[in-house]
């Protein structure tokens, strides 16, 4: 018997969710036939109250790249609670220096410092101002159909739709299309701090850029003094088969940021990296962002254990084969649905299915959870599902979620 799951029925924590959390969003799930109420979790599966399992293909955008409760990181913040607490953040932490200095020998080129956060939107923000005050200019340019986060700065630099309605938006930010340089070039100027950009924006529905994107961005940027900043939230950490989505470009930006699977998903973290010349400005203002929980010490030690997974030799690869196998499987689900399935975009296990229009991203969703398997539409695309499997799969669970697809394809053809 679970001392935390399951102590009422799943009907009454949807009741008591309803009254007390969100009234709203457990309509909507209903409405999605998906107000299921996560239990027992282990590995790729998630159990719902009543028992009934799922494959967790939405992996919360990467939160459970290594599946639900990574016995290794599971284990290393077991042990960390004998010993440390989230430590405080205005003095030094030796778990922090020693997080900072593996981010600084893992991310791209010179980068070399990181600020800590507790979270993604946090650690966005931490980006915006430090490309701000380093430059002094008051212009962040982002994509359209983009999404940084829900919070200051990084709501700024999102799409209109969530941040419409909480105006007034601080000024300064503007969007241009995904993928498209002659935008970039009207629009960078000497007034533009940064250029931020998701390296393969996810809620905008996976979009893949051409190929001189990021080398031509990165020279635009250069010529204009503007910084360049790439939110590897989702695509980082090994979810496109490579540690960075941003190797494939061979492109350097002046700060990366990352989050969601950096802790294995048993404690919030985020992170800021940036190159050296970035560090005038905290060196001058050392106190200028303060954050409690940011780099907390416990989660040093969870994103320690989670990055000793994910680099130990083999890994990327049997990302890329099962990324492989689901490329086949994939394309052989277009074959047989092409009126349904009209696009597939991946990068490693990063995969866009573009349905006809937007009213099938909901229907698909639904569809896909009475097989068994948990994902959901893109948010600014939702004609494109979201299929983000944990990286630790393997080839059956690829085979079932595949299976899966199809089933769903069959119900919506
Ligand atoms: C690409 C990207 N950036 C930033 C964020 C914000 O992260 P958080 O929800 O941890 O604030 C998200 C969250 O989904 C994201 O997908």
């Amino acid at each position: 018997m679970s001392r935390f799951i399951g102590r009422k029925p799943q009907a009454e924590v949807i009741e008591e969710f309803a009254t007390y959390v969100s009234s709203g969003r457990v309509a909507v799930y209903k409405a999605l036939d998906a107000a299921i109420v996560p239990g027992r979790r282990e590995g790729i599966y998630l159990y719902d109250l009543e028992g009934n399992r799922y494959i967790n293909c939405r992996t919360s955008g990467g939160v459970f790249n290594l599946g639900h409760r990574p016995p290794r990181v599971v284990a290393a913040v077991k042990a960390a609670l004998d010993e440390l607490d989230v430590g405080d953040h205005l003095l030094m932490s030796e778990q922090r220096a020693a997080l900072a200095h593996r981010l600084a020998d893992l991310t791209p080129g010179d980068i070399q410092y990181t600020t800590f956060a507790s979270g993604g939107a946090e650690a966005i923000d931490i980006a915006i101002k430090l490309a701000r005050a380093y430059t002094g200019r008051p212009k962040i340019i982002s994509a359209r159909r983009g999404y940084h986060g829900h919070t200051g700065f990084a709501l700024a630099a999102g799409s209109d739709f969530f941040k419409n309605k909480f105006g007034p938006i601080p000024p300064g930010f503007y969007n241009v299309p995904f993928g498209d340089i002659a935008a970039m070039e009207e629009m960078v100027d000497d007034q533009t701090a940064a250029v931020i950009l998701e390296t393969i924006p996810a809620v905008g529905g996976v979009l893949i850029p051409p190929d001189d994107y990021y080398p031509r961005l990165r020279q635009l940027c250069d010529e204009r003094g503007a910084q360049l900043i790439l939110d590897e939230v989702q695509t980082g950490l090994g979810r496109t088969g490579r540690m960075w989505a941003i190797e494939e470009w061979e492109v350097v930006p002046d700060i990366l940021v990352m989050g969601k699977g950096l802790s294995g998903g048993v404690y919030p973290m985020a992170a800021t990296c940036y190159r050296p010349h970035l560090n005038d400005f905290f060196e001058r203002e050392p106190f200028s962002h303060l954050s409690t929980f940011g780099g907390a010490d416990l989660g040093c030690v969870a994103a320690m254990a989670m990055l000793d997974q994910i680099t130990e030799p083999g890994f990327l690869e049997h990302v890329q084969a099962m990324a492989a196998q689901f490329a086949d499987g994939l394309t052989r689900l277009q074959r047989r649905y092409p009126d349904l399935v009209r696009d597939i975009r991946q990068r490693g296990l990063f995969i866009g299915l573009e349905l006809p229009d937007d009213s099938y991203g909901m229907r698909f969703t639904a569809a896909l959870a009475r097989q068994g398997v948990i994902a959901n539409f893109a948010n600014n695309f939702p004609a494109t599902m979201l299929i983000l499997p944990p990286l630790i799969i393997q080839p059956e669970g690829v085979e079932m979620v595949l299976a899966a697809l199809d089933r769903a394809c069959a119900t919506l053809a």
